[in-house]
């Protein structure tokens, strides 16, 4: 593409480009997988080309039920122009089954529905590895105005039952996903707007009949198959790329042998 702009940011699966007008721009998807901060990496061919198709649809589903996103339109396969935002450095968790840092926090068998949706805050410090924090925190050291919390809160519950929605009719349990938030200004107006990325690198899906995986959850416990899951989740959601070789007859989603 335009090989003299700017580079702003590069993080562990994606890339900022300064955009093509103030105030916006360009997300690079990267095939840079990563887990346990960072401890364990490797590069999964054409990963950065689906997380951006899913994030592109995920994400404009949103921007059409009203909830505010940063995202403006995909580029390419592995870009999309995005308003540029204050990130707020609190990452939501919010959670409708046990499973990851629940479960060995609380005790709690993986797959044990919670009793109702449960939202968490985690400080975005890849240096302290993403502690949990509470809201006391947030404002105490001033990460989010009270107001904030309450926006972030609301916005995460209204994501939360729409893509809840949104998976099960393809047959999909939404388990958990982490989202973060930004401050988008316009002037003398300030909102919280949803920020980054929705993808099976920070969704856990879990397939309604077979329990399978078919997110990042792969990577982190070696299962194999991360491609074809994610594949897998674009093709239920009705977005399988045109680049993709698309034999769609052929079962995409390979069983572990292990
Ligand atoms: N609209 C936006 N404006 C500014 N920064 C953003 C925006 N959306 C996401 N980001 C930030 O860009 C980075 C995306 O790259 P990523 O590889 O996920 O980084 P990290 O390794 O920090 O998670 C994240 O740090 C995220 O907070
Ligand atoms: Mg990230």
């Amino acid at each position: 593409m335009n090989h003299r702009r700017r580079r702003i940011y590069e993080g562990k699966a994606k890339i900022l480009y300064e955009g093509p007008e103030p105030g916006t721009l360009v997300q690079h998807f990267k095939d840079d997988t990563t887990a346990f901060n960072n401890e364990k990496h490797e590069i999964i061919e054409g990963k950065g080309v689906i997380n951006n198709r899913i994030s592109e649809f995920i994400f404009t589903k949103l921007n059409e039920i009203g909830i505010p996103t940063h995202f403006l339109r995909r580029l390419n396969m592995r870009e999309q122009l995005i308003r540029e935002v204050e990130i707020i450095p609190v990452e939501v968790v919010v959670r409708n089954v046990a499973a990851g840092s629940i479960a060995k926090r609380l005790g709690l068998e993986e797959g044990t529905p919670l009793p109702r949706s449960i939202v968490e805050f985690y400080y975005k410090s890849d240096e302290l590895g993403d502690p949990i924090v509470s809201e006391e925190h947030i404002t105490a050291f001033n990460w989010a105005a009270p107001q904030e919390i309450d926006d972030m809160m609301a916005l995460s519950l209204r994501v939360n039952d729409f893509m809840t929605g949104l998976f099960a009719g393809i047959g999909i349990r939404l388990v958990d996903f982490k989202i973060e938030f930004g401050r988008h200004y316009e002037g003398e107006m300030m909102r919280v707007v949803l920020a980054d990325e929705i993808s099976p690198d920070s969704c856990r899906l879990w397939d309604i009949k077979t329990a399978d995986k078919l997110d990042k959850d792969r990577f982190r416990q070696s299962l194999g198959g991360l491609m074809e899951a994610y594949q897998e989740v674009a093709r239920r959601l009705g977005i399988l790329a045109e680049s993709d070789p698309g034999d769609r007859s052929r079962p995409v989603l390979v069983k572990s042998d292990r």
